[in-house]
């Protein structure tokens, strides 16, 4: 009735931008993210408290934040097929929560395996993937390591929508992303309502979903090849196409502050001078660099000198897994 799950956050290469079906969070497009270590979140679940219990990062959750948690454990119940009782959770990252980075991916990855256990249900990446959707629909693809495809589906229910891995961890051990935080303040617009508002407003949305099925498509065959550069294009091209539909959208929606700006402008200075060194942006101020080994501690510094207050270097991190000592 109790388990514990560990589980990594993702950056998209390829993003996701715009749910079909809000309550289900199903996307308009296909995604494809890394997962990242060294960074984790680590959940405890247990049935059959005597009331239901969220604590999240060292404070009780309320309001939405809590009944996400809830909704999701309420699924992992329908699933067992069982009366499981109340469920208490505690939930704690080893990032903080204003990283810049958002933990809520690793959080649900974490909550879906965890709480499937806690109930019985054996381990099944599809289908805790599934779960971890419909808390946050990034956190799909934290259930496993590596390389995942979160692809769209078809079926009204979302039973086909959930993340695949195509590459695992060890693949590509020499690629890095290097999370460049250059701004820890909270973001005005969360992505949920950002991309709400951009499918509703903006005229550039229809191009936006069609071209991200076809760049997933280039992405598998750059990362078979560890093509690093032809990757790195890429995944700033799907960046300025995902802030440009964003921008684009009525009132406008610009996640990048002038700091961004310089940061990725140096970058281009940078990569003219030889240095293998792309970038990528979410729904924030705050680039990731995609880069590889040789050049991570080059990337920091980059960063460091465009005013980051903090820096992360990733490595390509694994599945979500079970773990055998619990949080209370
Ligand atoms: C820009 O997964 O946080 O990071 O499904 O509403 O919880 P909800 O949104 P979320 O959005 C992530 C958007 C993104 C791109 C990506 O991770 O693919």
């Amino acid at each position: 009735m109790k388990a514990t799950a560990l589980a990594h956050p993702n950056i998209a290469l390829v993003k996701y931008w715009g749910k079909r079906d809000e309550a289900l969070i199903l996307p308009h497009q296909s995604s494809l993210s890394l997962t990242l270590s060294p960074l984790s979140v680590t959940t405890t679940v247990e049935f059959g408290a005597s009331h239901d219990q969220v604590e999240l990062n060292g404070h009780t959750a309320k309001g939405s934040e809590r009944d996400r948690v809830l909704r999701l454990l309420e699924a992992v119940k329908a699933m067992a097929g069982k009366a499981l009782g109340p469920a208490k959770v505690v939930s704690r990252g080893d990032f903080p929560m204003a990283a810049g980075l958002a933990s809520s991916a690793a959080g649900f990855a974490a909550l879906a395996v965890a709480g499937r256990a806690a109930a019985g249900l054996p381990a099944e990446p599809r289908a805790a993937s599934i779960l971890a959707r419909m808390g946050s629909g990034s956190a799909c693809r934290s259930v496993q390591g590596g390389f995942c495809e979160w692809q769209r589906g078809e079926r009204p229910d979302g039973e086909d929508s959930f993340a695949v891995q195509r590459f695992d961890a060890a693949h590509w051990p020499d690629v890095r992303m290097v999370v460049a935080i250059l701004d820890r303040g909270e973001k005005e617009v969360k992505s949920r309502d950002g991309m709400k508002h951009t499918v509703e407003t903006s005229p550039y949305y229809p191009a936006w979903v069609q071209d991200a099925e076809q760049e997933i498509a280039h992405a598998r065959e750059h990362i078979a090849r560890h093509d690093l550069e032809a990757l790195g294009e890429l995944c700033e091209r799907n960046a300025w196409r995902m802030h440009a539909t964003a921008l684009a959208a009525n009132p406008p929606l610009c996640y990048l502050n002038s700091a961004t700006l310089a940061l990725i402008q140096h970058l281009r200075e940078q990569r003219k001078k030889g240095m293998p060194v792309w970038f990528t942006l979410d729904a924030g101020p705050n680039p990731v660099l995609l880069t590889d080994a040789a050049h991570e501690v080059a990337a920091e510094a980059l960063a460091r000198a465009c005013g980051a207050v903090d820096v992360v270097r990733c490595v390509p991190g694994g599945d979500a897994v079970l773990k055998a000592e619990h949080l209370f």
